[in-house]
C-alpha cells in the first residue's frame, strides 16, 4: 500500500480582501464571493518566490528518517524562477537531503504536481523503503484589473509519499486525458499567464465529463463508490460547475453528501485563491481537515487534476486508519487566521515590485517586515 503520508500547506502573509479589490474595480463584491466564490487573496511579498514557498511548505515534515530516506524530489510548478535549473535541486539543498537523492521539476500548467505524485507513488510501488517529497508551488499572476486579476493566489503544498502511508493510499487505476489547445498559457517573455476565460472553463468541464465516462467504465464505480470528490480550484465556484451536471444526470443517492463534502474542500482556496499545482491538494487537505466527522477510513475520495494547454487525470484514494491524527489543521488554521489584510494600494504596489525585479541579475534585499516565512527568497547577486 503507497500513498500520501504526510501533507502540509503554505501561503504568504499577506492579503487582500476581494469586497475590497470589487469596490475599487467598481464591481458588485457578489460577483466575487458568490459568481466566482472567493473571499480572499494571497499576495506574496517580494522576499517569497516558488522556491522559498515550496521549502516553508516541506519542512515542518521533515524528520531525520525522512531526510535519510527520500531519494526522490519532484516539484510541479509553472512559476519556477530559473529556465533551466529546478527548484527541487533548491529545495534539495535548503532542506539538508542526503546527497543521493534525485531532484527535478515537472510542467504542464497546474498539473505538474499530480504528474509528480503518480511518479513518486510509482517510484515507491518499485522501492518501498524509499520515500519521496512531492511540491506544488506557484504564484498565480494575470495582472492588475484583468478579468483573471481576482482568480491569482500563491502557495505551496508538499506530500510525503511512502509505504504504509497516514493518511491516504493511491489506488491503482486512474485515467489521463490530453488535447493540445490554448485556454491558458505563458509565454517565456510574460511574467503574467494569458487565458482565454470562458474557453478554459469549458476545456475544464469537458475534460472532466469525458474523463468521469472513461473512468466508469473502466472501474465499473459509479458516484455511489465516492465518499466525497477533490477538484482542481482556480476559484471555489469551478469544480462545482463541473460536478453538478453529473449529479443531475447520475442522481447518486448519496448526493447531499458529495455536495457537502465539495463545500468542505473549498474552505482553503476561498480564502488562498489558486495557487496553480497545489491547489487539488490544497482542496485534499481542506476537505480532511473541516469534513472528519463523515469521513472514515477506507472511504474513496475521487481527485480530478486539470493543467491548461491541456492534460487531466482523475484518480482515487483510499484514507487509512487514524487519518485524522496525522493532520496540521490547527496549524494551518493558525496560519490563516495571522495573515494582515493589504489595503488595495499595497497590493498594487506590492504586484509591480514583483514584475521589475531581477531585470539585471543583481538585486539584493531584506527579508519583508510582514514576511513570516522561515525561508525567504533575498534577491540575485551576480544572477545566483
Ligand atoms: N452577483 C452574483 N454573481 C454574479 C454577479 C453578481 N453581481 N455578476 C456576475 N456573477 C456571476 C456570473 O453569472 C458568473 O457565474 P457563472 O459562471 O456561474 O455563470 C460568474 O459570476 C463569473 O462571471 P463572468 O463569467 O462574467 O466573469 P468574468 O468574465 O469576469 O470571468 C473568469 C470569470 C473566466 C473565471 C475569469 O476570472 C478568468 O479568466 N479567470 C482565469 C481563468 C480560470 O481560472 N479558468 C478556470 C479553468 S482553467 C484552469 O482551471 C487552470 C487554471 O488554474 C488557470
Amino acid at each position: 500500500m503507497v500513498g500520501i503520508d504526510k501533507i502540509n500547506f503554505y501561503t504568504p502573509n499577506t492579503y487582500i480582501d476581494l469586497e475590497e479589490l470589487a469596490k475599487h474595480r467598481g464591481v458588485d463584491p457578489a460577483k466575487f464571493t458568490i459568481g466566482i466564490g472567493q473571499s480572499k487573496m494571497s499576495v506574496p511579498p517580494i522576499s517569497q518566490d516558488t522556491v522559498s514557498m515550496a521549502a516553508n511548505a516541506a519542512y515542518p515534515l521533515l524528520t531525520d528518517n525522512d531526510l535519510n530516506n527520500i531519494d526522490l524530489i519532484v516539484v510541479g510548478t509553472e512559476t519556477g524562477v530559473d529556465e533551466s535549473k529546478s527548484v527541487a535541486s533548491f529545495i534539495h539543498d535548503l532542506l539538508g537531503i542526503h546527497p543521493f537523492a534525485k531532484s527535478v521539476d515537472l510542467k504542464q500548467a497546474c498539473f505538474g504536481a499530480t504528474a509528480g505524485l503518480m511518479m513518486a507513488v510509482d517510484f515507491v510501488r518499485l522501492h518501498p523503503d524509499k520515500k519521496a517529497l512531492v511540491i506544488g508551488s506557484d504564484i498565480s499572476r494575470y495582472g492588475l484589473n484583468s478579468s483573471g486579476e481576482v482568480t491569482q493566489g500563491a502557495g505551496a503544498v508538499a506530500m510525503i509519499v511512502s509505504s504504509n502511508p497516514k493518511i491516504i493510499e493511491i489506488e491503482e487505476t486512474s485515467v489521463s486525458m490530453t488535447k493540445s489547445i490554448f485556454d491558458f498559457w505563458r509565454p517565456n517573455y510574460s511574467k503574467t499567464a494569458i487565458v482565454d476565460g470562458k474557453f478554459s472553463n469549458e476545456a475544464y468541464i469537458s475534460f472532466f465529463s469525458d474523463l468521469w465516462e472513461e473512468y466508469s467504465k473502466r472501474t465499473n464505480l459509479s458516484l455511489e463508490d465516492f465518499s466525497a470528490f477533490c477538484f482542481h480550484l482556480p476559484y471555489t465556484k469551478m469544480g462545482k460547475k463541473a460536478l453538478l451536471p453529473l449529479l443531475e444526470k447520475e442522481e447518486p443517492k448519496n448526493k447531499d453528501l458529495l455536495l457537502e463534502n465539495y463545500q468542505y474542500s473549498t474552505t482553503y482556496s476561498r480564502d488562498i485563491g489558486n495557487i496553480y499545482t497545489g491547489s487539488l491538494y490544497l482542496s485534499f487537505m481542506s476537505l480532511i481537515e473541516h469534513a472528519s466527522s463523515s469521513l472514515n477510513a477506507t472511504d474513496r475520495i475521487g481527485f480530478f487534476s486539470y493543467g491548461s494547454g491541456a492534460v487531466a487525470e482523475i484518480f482515487t484514494g483510499k484514507l487509512v486508519d487514524n487519518f485524522k491524527d496525522s493532520l496540521l489543521a490547527a496549524e494551518h488554521e493558525k496560519l490563516l487566521t495571522n495573515r494582515i489584510d493589504l489595503s488595495i494600494e499595497d497590493y498594487t504596489t506590492m504586484f509591480n515590485e514583483e514584475l521589475s525585479i531581477d531585470s539585471d541579475g543583481n538585486h539584493l534585499f531584506n527579508q519583508d517586515k510582514t514576511d513570516n516565512g522561515v525561508f525567504f527568497f533575498k534577491g540575485t547577486d551576480n544572477h545566483q
